[in-house]
């Protein structure tokens, strides 16, 4: 681009023309989305999209001089060979400039090496399992990571008469990092973590892991796992096996009370304490203009956390390329975005300069029925809070 750039204005120069830079000859930046699109996890890619398309819808579409081209690809899921596979196709035949997205985090483990190799910049919108922004020097994240939403349950369920707790994650990455963070931060502050299981990632039925834990008579289950329908059958089960009745409570990571899923949860949600950085009732004038605009745009669907961070990664893209005045290099992105810091509509936020990984407000949020709506209601917050994974 900036070669052409160049060999433009001499040839401009040479014919007696005078070209305008830097935006009519711009070629557009390219950003290669790969998301959840169908399958179980098809809310993801959805929420994810319209967060980066609002942006764009109130923020226009041109920055740093280059016009911004989304090209949304399908990753399914859990396929890591499909993300690598459709990133492979961006790179190299679409020849995208900028990778964003990824759901989950075997996605994000599986394009890693194919950023570092094309030295592309990769925005992550979600897969949160800490050490993903270690896999490559061309990643940042302006999602999550699954210790830093979990540290700040561990100890507000240690300060609050939680003493005996069972853990219940989903076997992979995230769930692997929530259940050692919530055990490392629930121990030291005089806890005990009285039984662990993992539950498969796609699992059908949470019945057994349910029954060890009533057995097991913890004060409160903590639990991890993916957004979604995994966590509306958790629910489910635990209020028609009767743990809530014999005094069981929940404690978890915001995922289990995702705007999205909520209202399938229903009444067995009212209650639940969640540690997490986004809820849609935030109280700020960042998070009402976003809800606004949401509901106008995409009403009747409710955003959750993946809006947001698809909304902030964005931003972050949009604010990227006005520093580098339109240039994509990965090396160039990546030092513009470093200690970057804006108002989310989740709060202040920044990009950790070490790290690459966002650094935010971690709330403490019980569930309650609002003007008719259940909401995810703050009550308690932990301010710019880095994520302890890489401490
Ligand atoms: C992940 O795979 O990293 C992941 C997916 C869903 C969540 C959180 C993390 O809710």
């Amino acid at each position: 681009m900036r070669f052409r750039k160049a060999a433009g204005s001499a040839l401009g120069v040479l014919l007696g023309l005078s070209i305008a830079y830097p935006a009519a000859g711009a070629e557009p930046v390219k950003i290669g989305l790969i998301l959840p699109m169908s399958g179980p996890f098809a809310g993801y890619g959805q929420q994810i999209e319209n967060g980066v398309r609002l942006y764009l819808k109130q923020n226009g579409d041109t920055f740093g001089g280059r016009k911004v081209e989304l090209l949304v690809k399908d990753d399914t899921g859990v396929a890591p060979e499909v993300s690598k596979r459709v990133a492979q196709e961006l790179v190299v035949g679409d020849r995208v400039d900028i990778l964003a997205g990824f759901g989950l985090t075997p996605s994000a483990f599986a394009v890693a090496p194919i950023a570092t190799e094309a030295k592309k910049p990769m925005v992550v919108l979600n897969a949160a399992t800490s050490a993903v922004t270690t896999k490559s020097d061309y990643i940042v994240r302006t999602s999550m990571t699954l210790p830093q939403v979990t540290a700040p349950m561990a100890s507000w369920a240690a300060k609050n008469g939680i003493h005996k707790v069972f853990t219940v994650v989903a076997d992979y990455g995230p769930g692997h990092d929530a259940e050692a963070q919530f055990k490392k931060t629930f121990e030291a502050a005089g806890g005990e973590v009285v039984g662990e299981v993992r539950s498969p990632v796609k699992n059908p039925d949470f019945a057994p892991f349910l029954q060890k834990v009533k057995d097991t008579r913890p004060d409160a289950v903590f639990l991890f796992v993916p957004a979604g329908e995994q966590g509306v059958g958790f629910m489910k089960g635990f209020a028609e096996r009767g743990l809530a009745k014999a005094g069981i409570r929940v404690i978890a990571t915001g995922d289990l009370t995702a705007e999205l899923v909520l209202d399938a949860i229903g009444e067995p949600a009212l209650g639940v304490i969640t540690s997490f950085h986004y809820a849609e009732s935030h109280d700020s004038p960042e998070n009402k203009a976003f809800t606004q605009a949401w509901y106008q745009a995409y009403a009747p669907s409710r955003p959750d956390f993946m809006a947001v961070a698809g909304y902030d990664g964005m931003h972050l893209i949009a604010e990227a390329l006005k520093k580098t005045g339109g240039n994509t290099d990965g090396d160039k992105f990546i030092e513009a975005v470093k200690g970057m810091h804006w108002i989310s509509p989740r709060g202040p936020i920044s990009i950790d300069p070490a790290t690459r990984d966002i650094v935010q407000t971690i709330y403490i949020r019980k569930v309650q029925n609002v003007g008719g709506k259940l909401q995810n209601v703050e009550f308690d917050k932990v301010p710019d809070f880095k994520d302890p994974g890489k401490s």
